[in-house]
């Protein structure tokens, strides 16, 4: 495995010449590409794999860069960019007049997030400009956590001219996205960031939107997953029921964990190594459902599930 040693400067460098770069985040890897420049959004989508309706991140170094990107941003959009940013949350905010509608697969809004991870923000302050960035895996499949992860799945640099390693991501799953476009506030993706902390902070109700019209990529039955086949449980007695009932030489036992902050972090290397090691199954417990992190496991197992 060779190429995961790229640098700031190089990465910066292959933004400029409209090149796609492997970025670390502080939620899963990034591959990213200079939002203004239509040819580099398109090789995203081709490389990818992704259908162009499903629309992309945009990733900035500072809130002052807002007014650029959207327009009409409300009180509450304000309130949760100055609280949480930089952090694992996605803003989507009416898209701004000028900003190409490639990014958001033609719709009027665009999504937003300052990454919460020091490599990250000198890439994003470095280069100056936004930078689209969906997971670097593959359409449908795992998000990446580690560097490993990317150059597995894509060719430096043939595919990603720069790969960056800023080490394993701290959170492990993707951001959560609140829809600020409209004057009630949605969740649309379940994160690190829960309802609960995103209500307080605006000082009302907050909708889960997360079981709606399937808005983003995110959002459809089947995403995130393995090749194996997903078998999910709600209990330990079930899980091992279920383990007990198959080959055991074919079947990836997602090992106990400790706290949820730790299953999220570990969740995607743990589907990963299930294919590395070409088993057919991939048994796992879901953690109880509660706000935030619990349920963005949760989201994930469904999806990586669904067949
Ligand atoms: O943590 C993250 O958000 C990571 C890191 C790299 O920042 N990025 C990420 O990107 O998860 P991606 O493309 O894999 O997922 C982005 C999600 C998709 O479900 C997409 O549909 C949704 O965000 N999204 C983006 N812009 C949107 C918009 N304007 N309206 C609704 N959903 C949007
Ligand atoms: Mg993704």
């Amino acid at each position: 495995m060779t190429g995961l040693h790229g640098t700031v400067e190089a990465a910066v460098a292959a933004l400029r010449n409209g090149r796609l770069i492997g970025m670390p985040t502080e939620t899963v890897y990034g591959l990213g590409a200079d939002a203004r420049n239509a040819a580099a959004v398109a090789r995203i989508f081709s490389v990818k794999g992704r259908p162009p309706n499903h629309p992309l991140i945009v990733h900035i170094a500072s809130a002052d860069q807002l007014d650029s990107w959207a327009g009409n941003i409300s009180d509450d959009a304000h309130t949760l960019a100055h609280s949480l940013w930089p952090g694992p949350l996605t803003l989507i905010l009416e898209r701004h007049p000028d900003v190409p509608g490639a990014i958001s697969g033609g719709r009027p809004t665009i999504g937003l997030r300052i990454p919460n991870h020091l490599v990250a923000l000198e890439i994003l302050t470095q280069f100056g400009g936004g930078v689209a960035a969906p997971s670097a895996n593959r359409f449908g499949k795992v998000s990446p956590t580690t560097a490993q992860h990317v150059a597995s799945e894509f060719s430096v640099p043939e595919e990603i001219a720069v790969l960056v390693d800023g080490g394993p991501c701290h959170i492990g799953v993707e951001s959560t996205i609140v829809d600020a476009s409209t004057p009630t506030i949605s969740i649309l993706r379940h994160g690190n960031i829960s309802g609960h902390t995103i209500s307080e902070l605006i000082s009302r109700d907050v909708i889960d939107g997360t079981h709606g019209e399937a808005r983003a990529s995110g959002m459809l039955a089947a995403h995130y997953q393995p090749d194996a086949l997903v078998h999910l449980t709600f209990t330990f007695d079930e899980r091992d029921q279920i383990v007990d009932a198959l080959h055991p030489a074919s079947v990836y036992v997602i090992p106990a964990f400790e706290s949820v902050e730790q299953y999220a972090r570990g969740l995607y290397h743990h589907l990963r190594q299930a294919d590395a090691l070409r088993v057919a199954h991939i048994v796992a417990v879901a953690p109880p459902p509660a706000d935030g992190l619990a349920n963005a496991i949760r989201d994930r197992l469904y999806k990586a599930a669904h067949r």
